[in-house]
């Protein structure tokens, strides 16, 4: 059967029609490292990695890195861009595949962009899915799209709020904190919030 997200989104990056890639990782990464968030030996799992330049950062920052896409284009630009970098590792797959799960879980998820790239009503199917992706007392680490006052009939990317973020994940995690980050791209400042969720038991 087709995946329907798996040909759009490989024919945008064909296309070159990336406008949400800005060559380089967002600079909220800086502050989960900052922070300390996530143990030195946890291994990081980052979905819709695109270009895999957060996915990078954090293998910079010496975390064991996954990163999943379900674009091949997506994949074999990461692979081509970041060649040879040690603890990082890039996968074809889609993150709502149930067989994710059983083949390995994370100490730690990274989503930046990933959320906002699915439809809104798969939003609780992607709440289950980072859970199952993670190990018992996983850290869901997320820089959310907000406040775009892009359209829902218009996106991607599909804007979440605060409120409604709070109220999809606190079924399945712990909110650590939230924040406004202290540094992104100038053309996203008030528009992201920076969350940190525990997974539940
Ligand atoms: C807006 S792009 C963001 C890419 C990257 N996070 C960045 O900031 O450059 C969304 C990404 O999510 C990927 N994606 C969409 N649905 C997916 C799914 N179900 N499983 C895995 N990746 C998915 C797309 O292929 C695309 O690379």
């Amino acid at each position: 059967m087709v995946n329907e997200a798996e040909v759009q989104w490989n024919q945008r990056y064909i296309d070159g029609d990336t406008p949400w890639d800005k060559g380089t990782y967002t600079p909220a990464v800086l502050e989960i490292f900052a922070k300390q968030v996530i143990p030195a030996d946890a291994e990081v799992l980052v979905p819709g990695c695109g270009f895999g330049h957060d996915a990078r950062a954090f293998a910079d920052a010496g975390y064991s890195v996954t990163g999943v896409d379900i674009a091949v284009s997506a994949v074999e630009g990461a692979e081509a861009m970041h060649v040879g970098v040690e603890g990082l590792s890039f996968v074809i797959a889609d993150l709502f595949d149930p067989e994710l799960p059983r083949q390995k879980r994370y100490g730690a998820i990274w989503e930046h962009t990933c959320y906002c790239a699915i439809r809104p009503e798969q939003r609780k199917s992607y709440a289950e899915a980072v859970y199952n992706l993670l190990e018992e007392g996983g850290l869901f680490i997320a820089l959310f799209f907000t406040n775009t006052e892009t359209p829902l009939s218009e996106g991607p990317p599909f804007e979440t709020s605060v409120e409604e973020a709070h109220a999809v994940f606190s079924n399945y995690f712990d909110l650590v904190w939230d924040k406004e980050p202290a540094d992104t791209f100038p053309a996203r400042v008030g528009c992201e919030q920076l969350m940190v969720w525990r997974r539940k038991s």
